[in-house]
């Protein structure tokens, strides 16, 4: 069942736009009133609704890139030319169900967000910029060429996937949704423990996965080692990644019905973020603003004055604290030039 939801600024005009259809709300948004779409609750489109013409079969070709990775574009395939992604995990190791899981930075929607302003790279981005940040940073390999096929297949498949969430929409249900990490730093000892306990069966002791039965990926993907996401990915940061795995892992675990506490995610997210993966090259230039970093970033340079084992692993409630005077004092002060 689709659901969207009018989210406006008046629930006098959502009664009356609204119409209740098999019990949910079918909003038609009145002027400039802002669609919200739940995720949650979300039918995506269904492949097999796909016919033979050229845009339909670039989304085919986009979702086998989503959920296939490896064996498309990964290192080890034939085809040099086609060498395009680092290390042999797939989008879809992430972006769970073939991007449509939500809280999994599911992919559903993301067409109708961009061009959006990135803190990392200090500028207005595009879609194209956002799916060439993970394949330099989570799949550790090259940007894809803007007019490439690949590219082109990526890009439809997602505007496929969003279809029917207006430009703009707020998205209940994207990104992650954020634990309430323990404002003390990573338990390493306790991570080491839970992931033992809870994650080592399939990820293995070693952290280096398992690989699939046939081709080039994974039946369990690895969480550090040369084959893993480098030190500049999303998922290098303990917060991000306590919010992926807490909502997501073990596999098959929904976001509702968590297995892990807080403290147990942030722990174990801390433990798989302290083991060696491969480094990526000018870190250095990502936060370009530097009060604009997370708190979290695990590289620095930093400008609040803590070092990188606390950026790492916490706690993160003094950076938060320091990052904020720094940006009121930042403010105050432009304002003041400003006023000369
Ligand atoms: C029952 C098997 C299973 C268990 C247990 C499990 N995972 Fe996973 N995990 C998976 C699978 C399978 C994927 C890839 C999902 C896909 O491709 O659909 C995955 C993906 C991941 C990813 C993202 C991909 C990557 O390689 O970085 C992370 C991070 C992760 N798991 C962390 C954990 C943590 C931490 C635990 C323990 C709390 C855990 N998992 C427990 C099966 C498992
Ligand atoms: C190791 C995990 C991982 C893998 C593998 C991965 N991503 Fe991501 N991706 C993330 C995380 C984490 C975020 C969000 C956090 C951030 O902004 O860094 C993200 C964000 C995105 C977004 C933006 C989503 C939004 O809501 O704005 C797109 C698009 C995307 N990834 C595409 C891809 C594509 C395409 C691939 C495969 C080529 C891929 N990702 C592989 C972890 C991963």
């Amino acid at each position: 069942m689709k659901r969207s939801i009018v989210f406006g600024v008046s629930t006098f005009v959502l009664a009356l736009s609204g119409a209740m259809i098999g019990g949910a709300m079918i909003g038609v948004a009145p002027g400039a009133e802002v669609l919200q779409v739940d995720l949650t609750d979300w039918s995506p489109p269904k492949l097999s609704t796909l016919g033979n013409d050229p845009f339909s079969k670039l989304v085919k070709y986009g979702h086998a890139l989503v959920t296939d990775t490896p064996n498309q574009i990964g290192p080890d395939v034939a085809d040099p030319a086609k060498r395009l992604s680092g290390n042999n995990l797939t989008c879809q190791n992430c972006h769970l169900q073939a991007g449509t899981q939500p809280y999994a930075m599911p992919l559903t929607g993301v067409w109708g967000q961009f061009p959006q302003y990135r803190g990392r790279e200090g500028e207005v981005g595009t879609l194209e910029d956002r799916i060439n940040g993970c394949m330099d940073r989570s799949m550790n390999g090259k940007a894809l060429a803007l007019n490439s096929t690949e590219m082109k297949a990526y890009l439809a498949y997602m505007k496929w996937l969003s279809t029917g969430i207006a430009d703009g929409a707020k998205l209940k249900g994207s990104g992650t949704l954020a634990t309430k990490a323990p404002d003390r730093a990573v338990d390493l000892a306790h991570g080491e423990q839970v992931y033992a306990q809870t994650c080592a069966l399939c990820h293995g002791n070693d952290g280096l996965g398992k690989r699939a039965a046939t081709g080039h990926g994974y039946q369990f993907p690895p969480l550090w080692g040369p084959d893993s996401y480098n030190d500049g990915a999303g998922m290098g940061r303990v917060l991000n990644a306590a919010a992926f795995v807490m909502h997501n892992m073990p596999i098959g675990t929904s976001f509702d019905a968590p297995v892990l506490t807080d403290a147990d995610a942030y722990d174990v997210a801390g433990y798989i973020n302290s083991k060696e993966r491969p480094v990526k090259a000018d870190l250095a230039k990502d936060f370009p603003n530097r009060l604009q970093k997370s708190a979290d970033t695990p590289y620095g340079p930093y400008v609040d004055g803590f070092d990188q084992h606390q950026h790492k692993f916490g706690p993160f409630g003094p950076i938060r604290a320091k990052i904020r005077e720094l940006q009121e004092a930042a403010a105050a002060a432009a304002k003041a030039g400003a006023s000369k």
